[in-house]
């Protein structure tokens, strides 16, 4: 995978890029590569995944640890309303309010038994950016922002790219009294993590203050990997529809209701789900098409259930094909119902747009790779990313680096330590470029 041209001239092997400690125009990759073990560590359970949902106890660790580590490298953070992370160069290192803002970074939170890189990796990638230029005192042409913004995933609070709306303006598009899976409210959750729910708005960057996004992530796909080349400059990044459906049915003793005439909203759930896969399977209505979560009540082996809930997660690049999907799947949820005789409802319905990446900075990112002799490809993204929030406000990059197998959301989401400095170092000399 590696490129003839970061071999020597003399022949002998060049130190590996993940060993490499402070070269002039290029992350310190032993520094990043130890902290994101480090960040792995938080929230890891017995089988090595990562458990940060986010706004949990384990978030919030990774959250200090990251102002921590921000601080130690001479840098300042704070935290806004929405709870998302902030790391900037001390004022008067390099900080002046005349230059444009470029903003970097990703999220900290993670799936249930999730990988380690996923939104980490760009956050402290982001991090060692601004630490490498801080330190070499490198006048930079624009003042740069590191992110981590607050509830990416949604794992907990059921508002995915929380950090990204409050930041991008859209605060009347977000639930004004969120709750998690459980019914607890953000509000506490979100002031823990020093945010605060009735002040929103001051988080708010108007369009216009921002000159450009760039996030590094890792592929979470086979693509790079399938064509050996350590970088990905995204073009674009898929639109996504999600939401609850909520099924009521009439609960009843196992062995004494007869089958005849039972309300049963589990049989109905079974229906509806392969309504669902049919969605992007058969009917090609969309790209994919997902059921992920799921919950029974009261969840007993020998009582037909009362409730049935289960997530909803419809992907495509066309705003127009997701909306076709989802006006089909409500009346294949409609027919359902009726032919088990049971309630049924749809909750929480979060559209997400596609987006493109802009031009000149796809250019730039391209340019650099080039320039570090690494190998890149253009491809689009099937995960969401808060790059298309921050879209509502300014440009946006993305640079993918390869995932080991092509996975991602599972505990064994890996990537080469050589090509995780690698995507660090493009990151680097794009921000440099802007
Ligand atoms: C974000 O991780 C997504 O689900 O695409
Ligand atoms: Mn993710
Ligand atoms: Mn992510």
């Amino acid at each position: 995978m590696r490129n003839p041209a970061v071999t020597s001239g003399d022949g002998a092997a060049p130190p590996s890029r993940a060993s490499r400690t402070g070269t002039p125009g290029r992350v310190d990759g032993a520094r990043l590569l130890d902290r994101i073990e480090r960040f792995a560590a938080i929230g890891r359970g017995k089988d090595g995944g990562i458990n940060r949902l986010g706004f949990s106890e384990t978030d919030r660790e990774a959250r200090t640890c990251l102002a921590r580590e921000a601080r130690h490298a001479g840098l300042e953070t704070v935290i806004d309303a929405g709870g998302n992370v902030l790391i900037r160069c001390p004022a008067g290192n390099g900080d002046r309010p005349s230059k444009p803002r470029v903003l970097i970074g990703s999220h900290l939170d993670t799936v249930a038994n999730g990988g380690k890189l996923d939104g980490a990796y760009g956050v402290l990638a982001g991090l060692e950016v601004l630490e490498t230029l801080n330190a070499s005192a490198t006048d930079t042409s624009c003042e740069v922002t590191v992110v981590a913004f607050a509830n990416e995933e949604g794992a907990l609070f059921p508002q995915p790219f929380w950090g990204s709306m409050v930041l991008a303006g859209r605060v009347d598009d977000l639930p004004s009294d969120p709750v998690d899976y459980s019914g607890k409210p953000l509000r506490d959750a979100l002031a823990l993590a020093g945010g605060d729910l009735s002040d929103l708005r001051s988080a708010a960057w108007p369009p216009g203050s921002l000159a450009a996004y760039l996030e590094l992530h890792v592929e979470q796909g086979p693509v790079l990997e399938r064509l050996g080349k350590p970088i990905g400059v995204v073009d674009s990044i898929t639109g996504r529809t999600q939401f609850t459906v909520v099924i009521h049915g009439e609960p009843g003793h196992a062995g004494t209701t007869p089958m005849e005439g039972r309300r049963d909203p589990l049989i109905t759930a079974s229906h509806a789900i392969i309504a669902v896969q049919r969605l992007a399977r058969e009917e090609e209505l969309c790209r994919v098409a997902t059921v992920g979560w799921l919950e029974v009540s009261p969840n007993s082996s020998n009582t037909i259930p009362e409730t049935v809930r289960f997530s909803v997660d419809l992907r495509d690049s066309s705003a127009k094909r997701l909306a076709a999907a989802e006006a089909t799947l409500s009346g294949a949820l409609a027919s359902v119902a009726n032919r088990g005789d049971v309630r049924i409802s749809v909750e929480g319905t979060i559209r997400t747009d596609p987006v493109q990446t802009d031009d000149r900075l796809r250019e730039a990112i391209a340019a650099s790779a080039k320039d570090l002799g690494l190998a890149y490809e253009r491809l689009p993204s099937g995960a969401g990313h808060d790059a298309q929030v921050v879209a509502n406000i300014t440009s946006i990059g993305m640079i993918f680096v390869p995932s080991i197998g092509g996975v991602s959301h599972v505990p064994w989401e890996n990537t080469a330590p050589d090509d995780l400095v690698a995507g660090a170092d493009v990151l680097l000399q794009t921000v440099l470029r802007l």
